[in-house]
């Protein structure tokens, strides 16, 4: 909820600003009041007689209508945020903010304001990735500025890639999340999700079908309660959450130096499907075929995280969870494996072909602590994630 906050917006001149009148609708359902403010070349993507109908505010475009004394001052109208929120955040508007420029009214705001600003950028794949773009982002996060977004997928101009400004609720969310109230606020949680990539040679390497799907889901659950999530991902085929620390990784190793240089937190959530082994030696040139034979494979164990995480001597997280994914005896062998790797909570998943869940969209899930098993109804996977996200913000709170 976010009854009794103030938002300053500054709508951007892009055509994500479409989205923006859907953004406003949402913040006011939830008790926020919206100043709008539009730069120019917003104007050319909605008109201010829509802004303002859905805003019920007056919206301010002019940085000089303001030097009229009877008027709110410009730093005045800065200040009166709990936060400002730039969306769409254009490729211009983010290297104003990042060199300080202060040429028109939003771009004043911005550098007179003292709350807290996040952007929801929006762009061409191509100007989002462009060296300039991203110095400024690495700008604007070292000063403090809160980033959503952007999201992966086919864009207005035609392209496919990141860009996208984030959906009004994932804007909403990270509000939330921003303005407190969350749970999770102040608590660093670490995450990691999707499968790992064990190399036999330069061209070829041992996987598994995990999509990533439900650590995904998880993290943005846990951001939205207000956690500082550092999520730690191998290649999955679902892209990551808007709004956490990514960190991609390839094989159990890297994840392990990954997670282990996220730490401290205050919780660890293991939900990839690391691979158990690798080759010993994988080869640096590509194992050609010939006619003496099959290649022979030796495998190793790969380093057990979760385990090795649980059992931390000092600095272990105050909470660890293990995901099981089991195809029978699911709670006896969930028990078992918590027992095993000395974590606190395993939750367990029946991943039988029958059960459809492995690559799918819902969960059956028995979540396993020290009170015993606990069945829950099957789900989809964001309602999974978002009772789980309750579970972790409850244990954490005693
Ligand atoms: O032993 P098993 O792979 O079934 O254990 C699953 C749990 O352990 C998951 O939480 C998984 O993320 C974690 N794990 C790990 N490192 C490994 C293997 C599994 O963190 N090498």
């Amino acid at each position: 909820m976010l009854a009794g906050k103030r938002i300053l917006l500054i709508i951007g001149g892009g055509i994500a600003a479409y989205k923006v009148l859907d953004l406003i609708r949402r913040l006011r359902e939830r008790g926020a009041a919206v100043t709008p403010v539009m730069t120019r070349a917003a104007g050319q993507f909605v008109t201010p007689l829509s802004v303002s109908a859905l805003a019920e505010e007056k919206v301010y475009s002019d940085l000089f209508d303001l030097t009229d004394e009877a008027e709110m001052g410009h730093i005045q109208l800065s200040r009166v945020a709990d936060l400002v929120l730039v969306a769409p955040a254009t490729a211009d508007l983010m290297a104003k903010m990042a060199t300080g420029a202060a040429d028109d009214l939003a771009s004043t705001l911005l550098l007179a304001t003292d709350t807290p600003v996040m952007i929801a950028p929006a762009m061409n794949v191509r100007m989002w990735q462009h060296a300039a773009t991203q110095r400024n982002l690495a700008t604007l996060l070292a000063d403090g500025v809160r980033v959503t977004g952007p999201n992966e997928g086919g864009m207005a101009c035609g392209e496919f890639g990141p860009g996208r400004m984030s959906e009004p609720l994932e804007i909403v969310a990270a509000i939330e999340a921003t303005l407190g109230g969350g749970a999770l606020q102040g608590k660093h949680v670490v995450v990691t999700s999707g499968p790992t990539h064990e190399p036999i040679d330069p061209v070829r390497y041992i996987a598994n079908r995990s999509s990533g799907a439900q650590g995904t889901a998880l993290a943005a659950a846990l951001r939205d309660l207000g956690a500082q999530v550092s999520f730690v991902t191998g290649p999955a085929t679902v892209p990551p959450p808007a709004g956490v620390e990514v960190i991609t990784v390839d094989t159990a190793r890297e994840m392990r130096a990954a997670v282990l240089g996220a730490l401290p937190a205050d919780a660890a959530i293991f939900a990839a499907a690391v691979a158990d082994w690798r080759v010993a030696v994988a080869s640096d040139r590509k194992i050609k075929k010939t006619k003496d034979g099959l290649p022979q494979l030796s495998f190793v164990e790969n380093p057990d995280i979760l385990s090795e995480v649980s059992q931390m001597p000092e600095g272990r997280p105050a909470l660890v969870v293990g995901f099981a994914a089991e195809t029978d005896d699911v709670v006896k062998n969930a028990t078992a494996k918590r027992a095993r790797k000395g974590c606190d909570w395993i939750v367990a998943n029946d991943v039988s072909p029958e059960t459809g869940i492995m690559g799918g969209d819902e969960n059956a899930v028995t979540l396993i602590t020290s009170d015993g098993a606990e069945t829950w109804e099957r789900m989809g996977k964001t309602q999974v994630a978002r009772q789980l996200a309750d579970r972790i913000a409850a244990a954490l709170a005693d």
